[in-house]
């Protein structure tokens, strides 16, 4: 069963202050997008990666997945594919899936792994596409919430505390049957031949379960923590360090 996994690598990383896109920004001398790529090929579990990017960085990711003399390639270079990403994360989303329907018609499942979750363990992986070759349509990794959840308002009042043990953190990648995730896009107004998308803040699964069908879950990992702010990157720096 073919596998297709999409990894949305457009952000510019604002928050993490370094001054480029957050996608190239090295950890341990590697790029965070090489290190998501190279984690789902290790897991051995995936036929073909899309990567969308700023299309100011089409040429420069591209080079950096076909290797350098010297450097280690990032697995079968055949099997990556660098493509424009949109202007937030769901369009870019969209842009892969668009090209991925097109290009890899035989997919089953597709995966979705943000750049930003860049040392996500390959087992991972294998665990989320062998729940959906095992039958779950829409599968995410997620851990307990540790601290305590507050709803506040506007001036930072709290309205309430919210039941901490029914809330979940959720990781990528987050898996699903292709058919499955194509309904999503196109009912959550993503035209299915491509360009002109809407904008929305919802993940992946959050488009699958507005069409009211059920989203599994696995447990998460601590190392496939979102890479966010430069305290994430230090603790990032860290751990390959380690
Ligand atoms: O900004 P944030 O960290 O939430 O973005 C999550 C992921 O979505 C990142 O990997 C980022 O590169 C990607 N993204 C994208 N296209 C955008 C904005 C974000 O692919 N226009």
């Amino acid at each position: 069963m073919s596998v297709l996994a999409l990894v949305p690598a457009a952000g510019d990383g604002v928050r993490l202050g370094v001054g480029m896109p957050k996608a190239l920004v090295p950890l341990g001398g590697i790029p965070l997008v090489v290190r998501a790529v190279r984690g789902l090929l290790d897991s051995g579990s995936v036929d073909h990666v899309l990567v969308a990017v700023r299309e100011a960085d089409v040429a420069r990711v591209r080079s950096l997945f076909a290797g350098r003399p010297g450097q280690r390639p990032v697995g079968d270079a055949a099997r990556i594919e660098v493509l424009t990403g949109g202007a937030d994360r769901a369009s870019s989303v969209a842009a892969a899936l668009c090209y991925g329907a097109r290009q890899h018609p035989e997919a089953h499942t597709v995966l979705v792994h943000d750049a930003a979750h860049a040392l996500t363990p390959p087992e991972l992986v294998r665990i989320l596409v062998t729940s959906v070759a095992e039958g779950a349509d829409a599968v995410v990794p997620v851990l307990p919430v540790a601290d305590t959840v507050k709803e506040v308002d506007a001036d930072g009042r709290v309205l309430g505390t919210a039941d901490r043990s029914a809330l979940r953190t959720v990781q990528t990648p987050q898996a699903f049957r292709m058919a499955l995730l194509r309904r999503a896009y196109r009912e959550a107004g993503f035209d299915p031949e491509c360009p002109g998308t809407p904008s929305l803040s919802a993940d992946d699964a959050g488009l699958v379960e507005r069409l009211g069908e059920p989203v599994h879950t696995v447990p998460g990992d601590p190392l496939a923590f979102k890479i966010t702010t430069a305290w994430d990157l230090r603790v990032a720096e860290l751990l390959v360090a380690t």
